[in-house]
């Protein structure tokens, strides 16, 4: 697939304001570790951060997880003549920094004038592999335009930045390399890191370690015009025997390969390639190594938000892009649901149930990690009742579950795995329902995906999902043989709950009492940058029809096969007019609804506004880390809306509303382990 506008090129000049943002925008990961991009010099106002994906800690007094920051890799410093080189006080000639999509790298190239006049120019690379698990490379050229002199780099492990506490180990002064081990600040966690370079022509060589960090020093007399090359690996838990250039190539065939699986091309319109793009590197960076032991975090490994908890982010909005593309992430991300059943089982019980409860904020046992409680920003303390009460992620994990079985059939994981997950959710599901005198079955007292309504009954998308839970559950214990008491109660259950829906209108009320509430105009509210839920006040809103984020239009999405476009349609018109977009998961799924609803216009207003959820930092939150499932979504609106992709166990097929923005739309999908290539333009669809 050829490929164009590689590149995203961010600021010239360093906006203080801007670079936390572009730090989370710009970050790198494996799935394993992330890296925030921040100025390698550092500046105040710079958030330098890494996370390793399950390294989990707890504060004492605190009662929930999070990923700590472990010590910053990236560090450079450099000196001319003695004098340190960085940008301020100094005339910046250029300073471009760039996603290089060809190669998964992160690029920078800076060149300035000192008062004395001298011209340096600098280029750095990094990178995290794709290839090989605890990899991160650096590489940093820097060329004396006009001078010959001094030059000292001090290159390594900063240890300031992170919330590790303890400082175990140091390396000897006559080891070649830096090398930090450490100890989390909370807990027992341990931690190594190593950071081996070398430099190309004759220099000086020194160790500097502090409790500040571990660092190497290079020093030389500089020739002008010449190129002088640091080439740094630095390792996680493994010493750095490795070869730069071979850990290099190794990344850059990885990511090759990746790209090729995943990229998606647009012709007709340059800026969206590079939106499209933009998130096609950041879905890549989060799953290669996911999976397992930890799955994907609401802002990825990119930021601090969330505390690298994990939500239904990453089944419903991540996990059709890696079955459809990298179905072994895809895997691995649903094994980690496996493997965290116990805590489900617990959580099952906490809440006086059976089954399995899956977390609505997951770590590493699975148990509930959302907070009870969070302050506003004028102080007042309001309960956070998702925890308990947003049990459709049991259902949604479900969902997926079975989406991956009929996409990639594989059978054995369905077997050995993915059904437990089915029956343990199927039997929590049993205990969410009240049965009513209309002889049907009723779910009570839920969060919705709208979380600006609390406590509600019937909510339309929960009863949806656990209805399909039944569902998938039964077909799972026939294709195992199984015929038992519990199958005809859930076959009795699919058909019975209550649905909301209004058969004359076609209408499905999002829960019981939604339309007796007071309808807001939110055009009267436009243009704003605060969330309707802090302009009305969290009592107000809930007494309104102003929701949150897709609701039932997201159940007609997930289930789209099942709906015509005109029950599409009515839906849309309804709740699109009521919906505040006050979660990043929401443009995307109005785009896709929009599209298959034939409002193609619509479709791709809502594909800009959620594709510049980071780089036009929508939500205003950026500097937190990444939206990823908005990436996700990014994918999903092209490949789900535009190309109108369909599917169920028995094949797919397309039907396609592209924007007259676009000439064609080309990608690639794995179906059943085959790789198809897809050719949409206004004249028809080429599937290879
Ligand atoms: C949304 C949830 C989402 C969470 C993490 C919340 O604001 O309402 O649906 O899972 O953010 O992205």
């Amino acid at each position: 697939m050829e490929l164009y506008e590689l590149s995203i090129t961010f600021e010239k000049e360093i906006s203080p304001l801007r670079e936390r943002e572009i730090e989370s925008v710009m970050a790198m990961s494996n799935g394993y570790i992330g890296t925030r991009n921040s100025l390698e010099e550092y500046y105040p106002g710079c958030d330098p951060a890494s996370f390793i994906a399950n390294l989990y800690v707890k504060a004492p007094g605190d009662e929930f997880n999070f990923l700590p920051k472990i010590p910053d890799w990236t560090r450079i410093k450099i000196f001319v003549e003695n004098e340190p080189l960085n940008l301020a006080g100094r005339e910046i000639i250029k300073n471009s920094r760039y996603i290089d999509f060809t190669t998964g790298t992160i690029e920078r190239n800076w060149q300035s004038k000192d008062e004395q006049g001298r011209i340096t120019t600098v280029k750095i690379i990094k990178y995290i592999s794709l290839a090989t698990k605890n990899e991160l490379g650096k590489l940093l050229v820097i060329t004396p335009e006009n001078y010959t002199g001094n030059i000292r780099v001090i290159t390594g492990i900063d240890c300031d930045s992170a919330d590790f506490g303890h400082l175990l180990n140091m390396n000897r002064e006559s080891d070649r390399f830096a090398f930090v081990q450490m100890k989390t600040k909370y807990s027992e966690r341990e931690l190594k890191m190593f950071h081996k370079s070398s430099l190309n022509g004759k220099h000086k060589y020194n160790i500097e370690n502090s409790y500040s960090g571990s660092f190497e020093e290079f020093e030389w007399h500089s020739e002008l015009g010449r190129e002088y090359k640091i080439k740094s690996l630095c390792t996680v838990n493994r010493s750095p025997e490795t070869n730069f250039d071979e850990s290099m190539a190794r990344h850059a065939t990885r990511w090759k390969q990746r790209w090729d699986d995943s990229a998606i091309l647009i012709k007709g319109n340059v800026y969206d390639q590079k939106l499209v793009n933009f998130a096609t590197y950041h879905l890549i960076n989060a799953g290669e190594f996911s999976g397992n032991d930890c799955s994907i975090p609401a802002r990825s490994l990119s930021g601090e938000a969330y505390k690298g908890h994990v939500f239904w982010d990453t089944e419903m909005y991540l996990l059709p892009f890696y079955i459809l593309t990298n179905p072994e992430v895809a895997r691995a991300l649903l094994m980690y649901r496996y493997n965290t059943l116990d805590g489900a089982r617990q959580n099952a019980i906490n809440e006086g149930f059976k089954g399995a409860s899956y977390a609505w904020e997951s770590t590493d046992t699975g148990l509930e990690e959302a907070p009870e409680a969070a302050i506003l920003p004028d102080g007042q303390v309001i309960p956070i009742l998702s925890g308990m009460h947003e049990n459709h992620i049991s259902s949604d994990i479900a969902y997926t579950v079975w989406k991956y079985w009929e996409i990639t059939g594989d059978d054995d994981f369905l077997m050995d795995y993915g059904a437990e997950i089915l029956f343990e959710t199927a039997r929590y599901c049993e205990c969410l329902l009240k049965k009513g005198n209309d002889g049907l079955y009723h779910i009570n007292s839920v969060i919705g995906p709208d979380e600006y309504h609390e406590l509600v009954d019937d909510n339309a998308y929960t009863n949806y999902l656990v209805r399909n839970n039944f569902d998938v559950a039964v077909k799972a214990k026939q294709k195992m043989n199984i015929e038992d008491e519990e199958t005809k109660r859930w076959n009795h259950y699919k058909n019975n709950i209550y649905s909301g829906l209004n058969p004359k209108t076609g209408l499905y009320e999002q829960f019981k009492g939604f339309y007796n509430l007071e309808y807001v105009n939110l055009k009267d509210y436009e243009p704003r940058t605060v969330p309707m839920d802090i302009i009305l006040g969290r009592e107000k809103t809930q007494k309104t029809q102003v929701i949150k984020q897709a609701d039932v239009l997201m159940f007609m999405f997930l289930f789209g096969e099942r709906f015509s476009r005109e029950e599409l349609a009515v839906n849309y018109d309804f709740y699109e007019l009521r919906c505040s977009h006050g979660s990043s998961l929401s443009p995307s799924i109005h785009s896709i609804t929009a599209a298959r609803a034939g409002k193609t216009r619509e479709a791709y207003e809502y594909f800009l506004k959620n594709a510049r959820i980071d780089i036009g930092n929508e939500f205003g939150n950026a500097s937190g880390g990444v939206h990823i499932a908005a990436m996700g979504g990014t994918w999903m609106a092209i490949v789900m809306g535009f190309a109108g992709l369909y599917y169920d166990e028995n094949g797919f097929r397309f039907d396609p509303h592209l924007p007259d923005e676009w000439d064609s739309i080309e990608f690639s999908l794995k179906w059943k382990g085959k790789r198809k290539d897809i050719y949409i333009d206004r004249k028809g669809i080429i599937a290879s």
